[in-house]
């Protein structure tokens, strides 16, 4: 019996479908994660070209490369960390779901517990911290639970799949520094950033 593999086309097919009946992220998150787990979940459903480290530039250990741009906002990236690589405590401000294809990446969740009162300025606290292994999916919920820190703490690539509601590229986001609460407002050139 032949097995059928569920596809990135498959992926981004059910995905538009769900995102035109213009659905609430619940909705989004529940149908949403269960496809992206099936995807993930296929080792043939991305080539081993969007699965490799860039190998050159500023972060050789690191690649994000788009896999799709919908007009509805639907972005799809495959997202690379090489051995020890990391990012700092980020916002995202779209609702999003990241599925692991390969090894295992540590994400380290944090939320804000100052009042918001002082512009540049944010206390952020430790939420959780978890390993994710091959088909597992972590969901970033638009602000109520979408900071994190992403680290490889692995001696190989970790691959995963990283689906957004809005293109990146399009959004003002806010890195936070740990030690200071200095709030830096940034915006994804190309979609290197995750
Ligand atoms: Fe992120």
């Amino acid at each position: 019996m032949t097995t059928v593999k569920y596809s990135l086309e498959d992926f981004t097919r059910d995905m538009e479908s769900l995102i035109e009946s213009q659905p609430g992220n619940q909705q989004i998150f529940d149908k949403g994660s269960a496809w992206l787990e099936r995807l993930v979940s296929n080792p043939d459903s991305i080539p081993m070209e969007f699965r490799m480290p860039l190998g050159t530039g500023p972060r050789p250990n690191h690649a994000s490369r788009m896999l799709y741009q919908g007009e509805s906002g639907l972005q799809v990236t495959a997202v690379v960390w090489g051995a020890g690589d990391h990012l700092g405590p980020h916002d995202h401000l779209t609702w999003g779901m990241i599925g692991i294809l390969d090894n295992t990446l540590t994400e380290t969740r944090y939320h804000r517990v100052d009042d918001h009162n002082v512009d540049g300025y944010a206390k952020l606290e430790k939420d959780r911290a978890a390993n994710f292994k091959p088909g597992e999916i972590t969901l970033l919920i638009p602000e109520t639970d979408e900071i994190h820190q992403m680290d490889n703490l692995t001696d190989k690539p970790t691959v995963e799949i990283h689906v957004y509601g809005n293109d990146l590229r399009s959004i003002d986001r806010h890195a936070y520094n740990l030690e200071s609460g200095k709030v830096t407002t940034f915006r994804t050139q190309k979609w290197d950033n995750c």
